[in-house]
């Protein structure tokens, strides 16, 4: 019997290790033990049940409770996480051919979304902060100038937090895009936990957001690939986004990862807000630890930069002097089998959520001390800033044209048929319709050397990239 997926997961199993990264129930139980009730949940639309395509029973009054927990006037699960998630919204607030604003560093999702809804995209760029080597917040000044330069976009998408829980000033985004009369629609994945204390963020819908999307998945202690869709005021039409849902939706949409969603809220209406106060109080404390280290840097704020609104302290983002994110987030994964969520040239990204108890933190600062022993010399000071695109083409234009694969080093000057996209965070560094200019070709070769992951690229050494015919 061969099985490769059971076995590698026996194997993590066994490991004991620490999980800094989603989903945001670290394999721990909550309100009920998974064991006792895997596999016999897993049932179809059977009578007494109800139907996501059209809830008007049990997963209507689930969804209602969501709605009622997460401050929206309706909510809809997504069983195709925050992905389909963006798709359904997208199309529920927009027609084919509408124009709609978006942040250049948006996730893969939302481009998606565009071109499966042939939406023509303007872009507005997150600040690049080069002191930090960080990609911060967007300004709601540059959201009004060209809300003011071009009367045909409909909607603007933001991301809120970005992947590194830096939070740009939401309130005043959404007052802007509405005083334009505009849709404005939050991409919240990383922030379904800013509902329940406090001391985070604004949640976008208390911003003023008209629809948001969130990976309950992510941050709260619901299963990989469920989400929810917030609706937070009138400018969106309710029964669009149930019909754009059956669209994008399965037909036998999974009854765990619903109930999933049920138990991640209910678990946030007793034990898990005071579970989240906890972990927020360990994630201050290991943040401040961290900072103490010798050689360790944490990027918490930079008062000068403006587009820093607010900053999530659940996602631990660090830096060790001489060594790459990438290779020191590999040192904690093999050394300590710490696994982190993310890491770049200079940072690494720990995202904790209420799951993380006293002992994860704890690991996670004695591990970081320990590599902080020894001294690193592999870095040399570069800039991570993505270049702009030089867009040729639409999107949806491009995507379905005929393609050839091309060797990268003759790609110059060639219009790029697919996504380059660095894992994580899933960003696009190429879109569909881009030019593949020296710069991109030359960033994208550094990339590698650094070894991210780069998708999009093709052939046995990932050296060929496809390009239109
Ligand atoms: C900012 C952002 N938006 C959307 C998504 C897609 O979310 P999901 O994994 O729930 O489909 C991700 C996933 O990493 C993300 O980081």
């Amino acid at each position: 019997m061969s099985t490769p997926i059971l076995d590698a997961l026996k194997k993590l199993r066994m490991q004991n290790s620490i999980s800094f990264h989603t989903p945001g129930h670290k394999g721990r139980n909550t309100l009920i033990n998974w064991e006792d009730y895997i596999p016999y949940i897993d049932i179809t639309e059977i009578w007494g049940m109800d139907n996501l395509q059209d809830p008007q029973g049990i997963i209507k009054k689930s969804q209602e409770m969501a709605a009622e927990a997460f401050g929206a006037k309706y909510t809809l699960y997504s069983i195709n996480g925050t992905t389909g998630g963006i798709y359904i919204s997208l199309s529920a607030v927009t027609n084919p051919g509408d124009k709609i604003l978006i942040q250049r560093n948006s996730h893969k999702s939302v481009y998606n979304g565009a071109l499966l809804n042939r939406l023509n995209i303007e872009y507005i760029y997150p600040n690049y902060n080069k002191k930090n080597q960080v990609f911060t917040g967007v300004a709601p000044q540059d959201i009004e100038a060209k809300l003011k330069e071009d009367k045909d976009i409909k909607v603007v998408v933001i991301t809120y937090p970005n992947y590194y829980g830096i939070c740009s000033d939401i309130t005043t985004i959404a007052k802007v895009v509405h005083k334009y009369d505009k849709i404005l629609l939050v991409d919240e994945a990383h922030g379904s936990h800013f509902a329940f204390s406090e001391s985070l963020p604004i949640p976008a819908l208390e911003a003023g957001a008209d629809i948001a999307v969130q990976s309950t998945h992510k941050t709260l202690a619901s299963f990989t690939q469920s989400s929810m869709i917030h609706v937070g005021t009138d400018r969106v039409n309710i029964e669009k986004l149930i019909d754009m849902s059956s669209l994008y939706q399965s037909t036998s949409p999974s009854y765990p990862l619903m109930l999933s969603l049920e138990i991640a809220r209910a678990y946030m209406e007793g034990e898990g807000i005071y579970k989240l106060e906890e972990a927020l109080s360990l994630a201050r404390h290991t943040t401040c630890r961290l900072m103490d280290i010798n050689g360790v840097y944490v990027f918490t704020e930079d008062e000068e930069d403006s587009t820093i609104y607010h900053k999530d302290p659940m996602k631990i983002l660090f830096r060790l002097d001489g060594i790459t994110g990438v290779h020191l987030s590999r040192m904690l994964m093999e050394r300590y089998h710490i696994y982190l969520e993310m890491s770049d040239y200079y940072y690494a990204l720990a995202l904790a959520s209420l799951m993380n108890n006293k002992e994860d933190f704890k690991r996670l600062l004695e591990a970081v001390e320990e590599v902080a022993k020894d001294r690193y010399n592999e870095t040399k000071p570069i800039d991570i800033n993505i270049p702009s695109p030089n867009v040729k083409m639409p999107i949806y234009e491009a995507f379905y044209s005929n393609k050839k694969a091309t060797d990268i080093r003759e790609s110059i000057g060639k219009i790029s048929a697919s996504y380059i996209i660095p894992y994580p965070p899933g960003i696009p560094l190429i879109c569909p319709g881009e030019e593949i200019t020296e710069e991109l070709h030359h960033y994208i070769l550094q990339l590698m050397d650094i070894g991210i992951e780069i998708v999009g690229l093709i052939g046995y050494n990932k050296e060929k990239i496809l390009v239109i015919d």
